[in-house]
Formats: C-alpha cells, sequence, structure tokens
C-alpha cells in the first residue's frame, strides 16, 4: 500500500473518509461534504442506528451522483479529549480493514480534528497512515493460488491535513517503525525448515546496512565461552546453534549500553521430554523474542537512536534425537553453575542463562531487558492480553509498563521472591531447570532466570501469550504480532535517548 500526504481537498476517485467525533459531531470535512451532498451525510446519521461516532465504528454511503467519489466513509473517532496518536493509530487500523473489506483500490482520509484533540493534526495524520500500515500486514508468500478477491484491494492511502509537510516529517519515523515491525512479523510467521539458527543468524546480518555491528558466534565458538545449558539444548539437533551480538553505537560508546537479550528457540518440540501433536506447529514462534529484539536492534539504527544498546539473540532448535540432552542430565553454564536439566522442555531458560551471562560479562550493560516465548503458564495467568513482566527494580518496572500502556503492548507484573526461588534448588546440581510441580510456573521460570543476573537492573518480559495472536486487532492482523518491539522502542526514546 502507497501511503501519502496532501492539502486538504476533495479527490477526483475512490472513496472519501471523513471523521465523526462521539455523539455525531461532524469535523469540518464532514460538514464540508454533507454541504456538497446536499445534507446525505446528516441523512445518513440521522437514521443510522449502529453508528455515532464511537471510536472504530464506520458508516459508508453511496457518494451523490454530482460528486467524482465513489464511497463517502464515515469514521468513528471517539470523544475528542481521548483521541490521542494512539487512538488514530487504531481508526487507521479499522479504517484499513474497513475498506480492503469494501473492496475500495484508494482512498482519502481527511484529518481535520481542529484543536479538541491533545495531539496535533500532523501527528494524528501521520498515526493514522501507521496504523493503517500495520494493519495492512500480510504473511502470504507461500499462499500461491490466491484469489484476487483474497488479496487486500487497498493500493493507496492518502491522508489530508493542513500541514503535509509537517505529516511527512512524523511519518518518516513511523514508516521504519512499521517496517521494523514487518520485518520481525515475517521473521516469526517463517516456518522453522526456512528459519532454524544459521538462517535467522543470516537475517540478523542484514542489520549491517543499517550501520548496526553484527558477530555471529557459530558452536565452537560457544563451546570455547563454555556455554553448557545452552549447547545442552541444541545437542538433539542437526542445526547447530548461534548467539548472535547485534551492537548499535548511536550514543558514542562512552556508557554502558542499555542490553536487549532474545529467546531464539527456532523449533521447540520439547526435546525427549516431547510436546503432545496438538497445536505442536505453533512452536515455530518460539523464536519471537529473539525476532523482537532483532527487530529492535534494526528499528535504532534505521532511525539513528541516539543511544549505544546492544542485542544478544540465543539461536537453537530443540530436537529429540539419539544425540538430545536427557532428563536428569547436568549441565555446565557459562556463569560456573551447574544445572540439572529435568526437564527438556523447559529449554528457553537454558539458552538464555548463557545469552544473560554472556551479555553482562562482555558489555557491563547499564540495565538488560530479556524477552521470550518462555511458559505456556503466563497463558494460563494473563491470556492473550497482557505479557508477564518481572523485574528485579521498580523503576525500570514502571517505565516498561509506561512505555507499553501507550503503544497497546500491556505488561503486568508478576512477583519475584526468595520462596519462589527455594523451587529451583536442585538435589544434584546448584539449580534444575523446572519447578516442584505446575504451580506459578512463569514465575519459577523467572526465579531460574535471575539466578544468571548479576547486580544490573533486569526485567523479563514473558510473551508466550501475546507474540501470536488467532484474532484480528486494529493495529495487529492475525499471525505474528511482533509485540514488544515498539514498546522497547519508546521505553528507549522516552527514558534513555536524552541522557546518555
Ligand atoms: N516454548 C514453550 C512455552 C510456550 C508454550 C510458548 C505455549 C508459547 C505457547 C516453553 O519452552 C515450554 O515448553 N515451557 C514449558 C515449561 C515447563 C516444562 C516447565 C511449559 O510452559 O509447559
Ligand atoms: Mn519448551
Ligand atoms: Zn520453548
Amino acid at each position: 500500500m502507497k501511503i501519502s500526504f496532501a492539502e486538504p481537498g476533495l479527490p477526483a476517485a475512490g472513496a472519501v473518509v471523513a471523521g465523526i467525533w462521539e455523539e455525531r459531531e461532524l469535523t469540518a470535512t464532514a460538514r464540508r461534504l454533507d454541504q456538497a451532498s446536499e445534507g446525505a451525510i446528516a441523512r445518513a446519521l440521522a437514521g443510522a442506528t449502529r453508528f455515532s461516532g464511537k471510536k472504530g465504528e464506520f458508516l459508508a454511503i453511496v457518494a451523490p451522483a454530482h460528486l467524482p467519489v465513489s464511497r463517502i466513509v464515515l469514521a468513528g473517532l471517539g470523544k475528542p479529549e481521548e483521541a490521542g496518536s494512539r487512538v488514530f493509530e487504531e481508526v487507521g487500523g479499522a479504517l484499513a480493514a474497513h475498506l480492503n473489506g469494501a473492496g475500495e483500490i484508494e482512498a482519502t482520509a481527511a484529518v481535520d480534528i481542529g484543536d479538541a484533540a491533545p495531539v496535533e493534526a500532523a501527528e494524528a495524520a501521520a498515526s493514522l497512515a501507521f496504523g493503517a500500515q500495520l494493519r495492512s500486514y500480510r504473511f502470504d508468500k507461500y499462499r500461491t493460488r490466491q484469489k484476487p478477491e483474497q488479496r487486500p484491494s487497498l493500493d493507496r492511502l492518502t491522508v489530508t491535513t493542513a500541514s503535509p509537510s509537517a505529516a511527512k516529517q512524523a511519518w518518516r519515523r513511523l514508516d521504519a517503525t512499521a517496517a521494523a515491525v514487518a520485518f520481525t512479523r515475517d521473521l516469526v510467521s517463517e516456518p522453522a525448515n526456512i528459519i532454524y539458527p544459521e538462517t535467522l543468524a543470516d537475517a540478523a546480518r542484514t542489520l549491517e546496512q543499517f550501520g548496526v555491528e553484527v558477530e555471529v558466534l557459530d558452536e565452537p565458538a560457544l563451546r570455547e565461552l563454555g556455554m553448557g545449558a545452552l549447547l545442552g539444548v541444541a545437542q538433539g539437533s542437526v542445526r547447530p546453534p548461534r548467539l548472535v551480538v547485534m551492537q548499535w553505537r548511536g550514543g558514542g560508546n562512552t556508557g554502558a549500553p542499555l542490553a536487549f537479550i532474545g529467546k531464539g528457540v527456532t523449533f521447540d518440540t520439547g526435546g525427549i521430554s516431547i510436546k503432545p501433536a496438538a497445536g505442536m506447529g505453533d512452536m515455530k514462534w518460539d523464536m519471537a523474542g529473539s525476532a523482537v529484539v532483532i527487530g529492535l536492534m534494526r528499528l535504532l539504527a534505521a532511525r539513528q537512536a541516539k543511544i549505544d544498546a546492544v542485542g544478544v539473540v540465543g539461536l537453537v532448535e530443540n530436537m529429540p534425537s539419539g544425540t538430545a540432552q536427557r532428563p536428569g542430565d547436568i549441565v555446565t553454564s557459562m556463569s560456573g553453575q551447574t544445572i540439572e536439566v529435568l526437564n527438556t522442555d523447559a529449554e528457553g531458560r537454558l539458552v538464555l542463562a548463557d545469552a544473560m551471562w554472556y551479555c553482562q560479562d562482555r558489555f557491563k550493560p547499564r540495565l538488560m531487558i530479556d524477552l521470550a516465548t518462555l511458559t505456556g503458564a503466563v497463558i494460563v495467568a494473563l491470556g492473550h492480553h497482557r505479557a508477564g513482566l518481572f523485574a528485579n527494580d521498580d523503576e525500570l518496572a514502571a517505565r516498561l509498563i509506561e512505555a507499553g500502556k501507550s503503544v497497546g503492548e500491556e505488561l503486568w507484573r508478576l512477583p519475584l521472591a526468595d520462596s519462589y526461588d527455594r523451587e529451583m534448588d536442585s538435589d544434584a546440581a546448584d539449580v534444575k531447570n523446572i519447578g516442584g510441580g505446575r504451580a506459578a510456573g512463569s514465575i519459577t521460570a523467572a526465579q531460574f532466570l535471575q539466578r544468571f543476573v548479576n547486580k544490573v537492573p533486569w526485567a523479563h518480559l514473558d510473551i508466550a501469550g501475546v507474540a501470536w495472536s488467532s484474532k484480528d486487532a486494529q493495529t495487529v492482523p492475525k499471525g505474528a504480532t511482533a509485540f514488544g518491539m515498539r514498546l522497547l522502542d519508546r521505553f528507549v526514546a522516552k527514558y534513555y535517548e536524552n541522557d546518555q
């Protein structure tokens, strides 16, 4: 879809979209269209029982014969005082879905919100385009027999606003964000015969073109470093593991960097503790944490973020085989701590333990945040609407929650405490990789991770419930969500970029 910004004015073709505030209050463009169509909008609104201008509502009317446009689409904007940039993203997303559903090929959306909304019109215009772009994402490269009516129809979206140049300026950053989101969604969506540790590392290497320094550590290098926990997971697969280190030095390489760590299990069968058949295909997206970290590093570089950041992702495939690790095996992690692997399906924490240790050891980061599709238990606790947040630092937790709220990627904090930590004590080694029973599975997983965290502000995002969605949402079509990328981009920009 091609996005452009233009001065206010009636288009020569396609659909024209005008905003209506809640309680049927017309924006200036809607009023102008009402006059141009001899009151057609007022009549339609008077008769509409399912449209009152609430956010996400649409009402389409056929344009009168003397107007060159095909249809007039009224878009509900909700209450003016609540219409921040996130609302315009959501309206843009819902609008793209609406226009595609109606088979429109081109559309012109007017953003003339006056002074009532808490956002500049130019930013609102860019946000609307951004939402439309995010919602228009598709992963259909393997669908070779798609009929035209199964493909999205909308080719061009023009957003009109009093200051198109300011909107274009705001769009540059959002366009880079949408591209990074699509890049991450693509990586997560690819099946495990295409994306495995070596090919995911290759995808990370493409970040070099944005100015990111990328290092790929192979199996002998990981052995040299003593990463017994990560290697134990990888040993059942014919696909060798990789650890990718990405550095963006936009802050001048002066202070300690922000560090982001991702779980990259390119397929999780469970290993010898094998998973049941039903739903196992989902485990192709067990590398979502790493894809988000890779996408984030790309975005920070693409927008020339004034910050030093490192991304470290541990990439393995968890398979059962004659060489696979067995329940009961004891491995030695890079930290020196020994781990009794009682369940080979609790593999993400083993990968993260070594990736986090490596990162702290080498970079002495200012703070460290890991993302992982770590536990089914977090889905039991929070479902698909919030990711689990664990942190050893209240300020860091509060900042992450706040950043999540502003981009619509919400977090919910869960506790860490010694009482849970004790459950991870092993009779045979320093720590075991599963808790006593099924209780508090996400918390015991986080406690395991914390044993590999030194004195550094650290947060863990368990994204198992939010990395993939089975239903369309306003700005997130069903499938891979890239949850966490926009959140962390906002987190970096809001709290760290100006004070290094
Ligand atoms: N990758 C899974 C967690 C997961 C489950 C992600 C469902 C997305 C959807 C993880 O490696 C895993 O298997 N966790 C186990 C841990 C258990 C063995 C302690 C789980 O959650 O069942
Ligand atoms: Mn697993
Ligand atoms: Zn897993």
